[in-house]
């Protein structure tokens, strides 16, 4: 496969196009943003761990039932994946309160939920990914009663998955964000990353933060949560 024109450069990531319609190469960058783009930064190496750990959860992913965009790493940074039409929601899952759900509702970090929590945001930057629910994602025709509810079935399997995983490893999952597309044919898939920028990871025993929340809120020892977070998957 042979790689050509840059299609899009997001903020951690730049995707190509390749002389297969139906197959992108997603390229990791070190470049790090918070609070909608408002900060800026450069996390050394997290291109390679945001790679490696994707797609080592995405494998993982596929062989229990859950399909995603994954086709095969091409080197420390670059993925190939299947081309989908992305559908515009971030999907967040939240074991315990941290993050815009502690400031929203005013409580402290780290309350463990009975029941995990799914909301919604609209992916748009100059909307600033507002939060929405299921009715209004369909108003705005965002997607369909059907792949919604694929969409949160998916959601609350992956976090059944990761949590567990992660607790062999001494890690505590408490949120994290997916995001889904659409294959050609309509097949809905997982897409985007699963890593330390998605998600929140907390030592289980100490609760140190073992992700972007170090970025984030300044906490230092940033590209060592990153490099933590590997040795402790044992990739
Ligand atoms: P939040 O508490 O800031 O809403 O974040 C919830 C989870 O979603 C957390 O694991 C970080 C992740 N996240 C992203 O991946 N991208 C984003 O733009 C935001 C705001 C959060």
């Amino acid at each position: 496969m042979r790689q050509l024109d840059m299609l899009y450069e997001g903020k951690a990531k730049k995707v190509y196009m390749t002389d297969d319609p139906e197959v992108l190469i997603v390229e990791y960058k070190d470049d790090a943003t918070a609070f909608n783009g408002e900060k800026r930064g450069t996390i050394v190496g997290k291109r390679a761990v945001n790679n490696r750990m994707t797609n080592y959860f995405m494998r993982l992913l596929e062989g229990c039932g859950i399909p995603t965009h994954y086709i095969e790493e091409l080197s420390d940074t670059r993925t190939a994946v299947k081309r989908a039409d992305i559908v515009p929601l971030e999907v967040i899952v939240r074991n315990l309160s941290a993050g815009s759900f502690a400031k929203r509702y005013g409580v402290a970090e780290g309350i463990v939920f009975k029941q995990p929590t799914v909301e919604y945001s609209y992916k748009d930057d100059s909307l600033g990914d507002p939060l929405l629910n299921t009715s209004h994602a369909l108003a705005l025709g965002l997607a369909v009663p059907e792949d919604l509810a694929l969409i949160r079935e998916y959601a609350a399997q992956i976090n059944h998955f990761l949590k567990s995983t992660l607790s062999e490893c001494g890690v505590t999952l408490v949120d994290f964000k997916v995001e889904f597309g659409k294959l050609t044919g309509g097949k809905i898939v997982l897409v985007d990353e699963i890593s330390p920028d998605t998600c929140r990871f907390w030592d289980s025993k100490t609760g140190e933060k073992l992700d972007k929340d170090r970025f984030r809120l300044d906490l230092g020892n940033v590209e060592g949560a990153y490099a933590e977070m590997m040795k402790r998957l044992g990739i």
